[in-house]
C-alpha cells in the first residue's frame, strides 16, 4: 500500500522561502490554511517543493476530477495546443466548443433540447445563468439559500450567502433576492425532525414568503445547490429539491442547479440533481468539467436560453483547449470514474462511521458519491460547533501528508480525484484517524 512521504519539516526549505516571496506579491485575500507548495502531480497524489509526497482528497477544490495530469486529458491538450489556442468562440466557430455543447446538451435524462453557454469558471457560469433567468422571464426577485456559494462576481457573490467576509464590504448587491434556510436537517432551521416536517423547509418558500412578501409571479429563478459545497456538503432531505421544483413549476419560475461543486460525476452521477429525480431549468458547471483547465457552463433548455445575439458573452469561454479537455474528461467519466466515484464514496462513507463510532466530535458523516463531509462538534447533545479543532485536524492530517480542505465552520470536506482507489480511501482514513486522536482522542 503506497503511503504518503514527508521527509522535511513542514513547511521544507524551499517551500518556506517561496511562501516569503508569495506574501510580497501576491493577493493577500487568498486562505491558505496550511503551508503546501505544489511542484506535480499525478493521479491522486501531489508532490511539494521539497519532495514530499502527499495524498491529496482535495483534488484542487474538486476540480482534478480524472486525477492530476490523466494521460489522456494531457494528450488530448497537447494534440489541441498544437492546432489552435483561441479564437473567441464568441465570433467564430471551432470544432471543439460545438462537440462539447453537443455533449453536455445531451448528458440528461430526457429528450428535451438544451443549449450551451460558456464562460471560464463557476461565477461565470452563475453569473450567465443570474442574466438569462431575468432576460428569458423578464421578472427580477430571485430565491437562493443561506449557506450556499455561487461564486464572487458581483452577480453570483450577490446570491451567495456562505461566510460574511466574502460580502463584507462589497454592499450594496444586486437587489431582489432573498435567502432563505437550506434543508439542513442535522441543524434543521425550524427545529424539527425528518421525516415528520415533510421537508417543510422548502415548502416554506409557497406557505410563507409567496404569501407575505414575494409575489410569486415577479420571481424570476430559485438559485440552490444540489448538496451544498462551501457550506458544509450538506445533502438535504430527499423530497428538498423535488418540492422546489414543483413550486417553480407552478408559477413559471426558473429552478437552477448550480451543479459546479457536486457536477460531473462527482456524486456517482453526472449531476447531483439525478439522485433527487429532478431535472431544472438552468444548471451551471465548472470545477471538475475539464479536470482542470478554466472552464464554465451555463446549460438551459432551448426554449429558455432564448436570450439575442449581443446578450452576453465572454472573449475566453469555451476556449478549445479547455474544451478538449472536458470532453476527453466526460469519455473517462463514462468508462468508468463516475461509477468509481459511487463505489468508492460507499467505501470512504463506511470508514467514516467506522470512526464516528469511535470519535464522539464527529458529530455528523453525510454524502453521496466522493463529495463527502463530516461536521465535527464539541458535544453531540449541544452540537455546538467545533471549528478550532476541525482547524488542527486538518493541519495535523496535512503534517502527516493527506491533503483535506474546511467547509462550512465546522466540516472537512472529502473530494478525491473520481480515480481515488480502495487502497487510497483506507489510507485517509488511517491518517484522519490519528489526526483526529491527536486533537480530541
Ligand atoms: C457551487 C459553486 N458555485 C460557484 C462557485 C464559483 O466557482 P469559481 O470559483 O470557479 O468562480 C463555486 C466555487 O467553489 C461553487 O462551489
Amino acid at each position: 500500500m503506497k503511503y504518503p512521504k514527508i521527509k522535511t519539516q513542514l513547511p521544507g526549505p524551499k517551500a518556506s522561502r517561496l511562501i516569503n516571496e508569495d506574501k510580497s506579491f501576491v493577493s493577500p485575500s487568498y486562505t491558505r490554511i496550511y503551508p503546501l507548495v505544489v511542484d506535480k502531480a499525478k493521479g491522486v497524489w501531489v508532490k511539494d517543493v521539497d519532495g514530499n509526497e502527499f495524498l491529496d482528497f482535495t483534488a484542487g477544490i474538486a476540480v482534478c476530477s480524472t486525477g492530476h495530469c490523466h494521460p489522456r486529458v494531457v494528450h488530448a491538450i497537447k494534440e489541441q495546443t498544437d492546432t489552435l489556442l483561441h479564437m473567441a468562440g464568441t465570433d467564430f466557430y471551432y470544432v471543439p466548443q460545438i462537440s462539447l455543447a453537443k455533449k453536455l446538451a445531451t448528458l440528461f435524462q430526457d429528450e428535451i433540447d438544451n443549449k450551451v453557454y460558456f464562460g471560464s469558471s463557476g461565477s461565470e457560469a452563475v453569473e450567465a445563468a443570474f442574466k438569462l433567468a431575468r432576460c428569458h422571464t423578464k421578472r427580477e426577485l430571485n430565491i437562493a439559500f443561506f449557506g450556499s456559494f455561487h461564486g464572487r462576481t458581483m452577480g453570483a457573490l450577490s446570491l451567495t450567502a456562505s461566510k460574511t467576509i466574502q460580502k463584507k464590504h462589497y454592499y450594496p448587491f444586486v437587489p431582489g433576492i432573498t435567502h432563505i434556510p437550506y434543508g439542513y436537517c442535522y441543524r434543521c432551521p425550524y427545529n424539527h425532525g425528518y421525516p415528520q416536517c415533510g421537508a417543510e423547509c422548502a415548502h416554506w418558500i409557497e406557505d410563507t414568503l409567496f404569501r407575505t412578501t414575494m409575489p410569486p409571479e415577479e420571481v424570476a429563478a430559485i438559485f440552490v445547490e444540489p448538496i451544498q459545497g462551501e457550506g458544509g456538503y450538506i445533502v438535504p432531505p430527499p423530497e428538498f429539491h423535488r418540492t422546489l421544483y414543483n413550486i417553480a413549476k407552478k408559477y413559471g419560475i426558473l429552478l437552477v442547479a448550480d451543479e459546479v461543486q457536486s457536477g460531473m460525476g462527482r456524486t456517482g452521477k453526472m449531476f447531483a440533481m439525478e439522485h433527487f429525480g429532478v431535472i431544472p431549468g438552468i444548471v451551471t458547471l465548472a470545477k471538475g468539467i475539464a479536470s482542470g483547465l478554466p472552464l464554465g457552463a451555463t446549460i438551459a433548455r432551448a426554449e429558455i436560453m432564448d436570450w439575442e445575439a449581443g446578450s452576453h458573452s465572454s472573449t475566453f469561454g469555451g476556449n478549445p483547449v479547455s474544451c478538449q479537455a472536458a470532453l476527453t474528461t466526460i469519455q473517462l467519466l463514462e468508462e468508468g470514474l463516475m461509477a468509481n466515484a459511487e463505489v468508492q464514496g460507499q467505501r470512504l462513507l463506511k470508514g467514516l462511521q467506522e470512526l464516528q463510532d469511535v470519535y464522539e466530535c464527529m458529530g455528523d458523516v453525510r454524502g453521496k458519491g466522493l463529495m463527502i463531509g463530516v461536521e465535527f462538534v464539541k458535544d453531540r447533545k449541544t452540537k455546538e460547533r467545533a471549528t478550532t479543532w476541525r482547524d488542527e485536524i486538518i493541519k495535523n492530517a496535512f503534517q502527516k501528508g493527506l491533503l483535506l480542505l474546511g467547509c462550512g465552520e465546522n466540516s472537512i470536506r472529502f473530494c478525491p480525484p473520481l480515480t481515488v482507489t480502495s487502497e487510497e480511501i483506507d489510507v485517509c482514513v488511517s491518517i484522519l484517524d490519528e489526526a483526529i486522536k491527536k486533537v480530541a482522542g
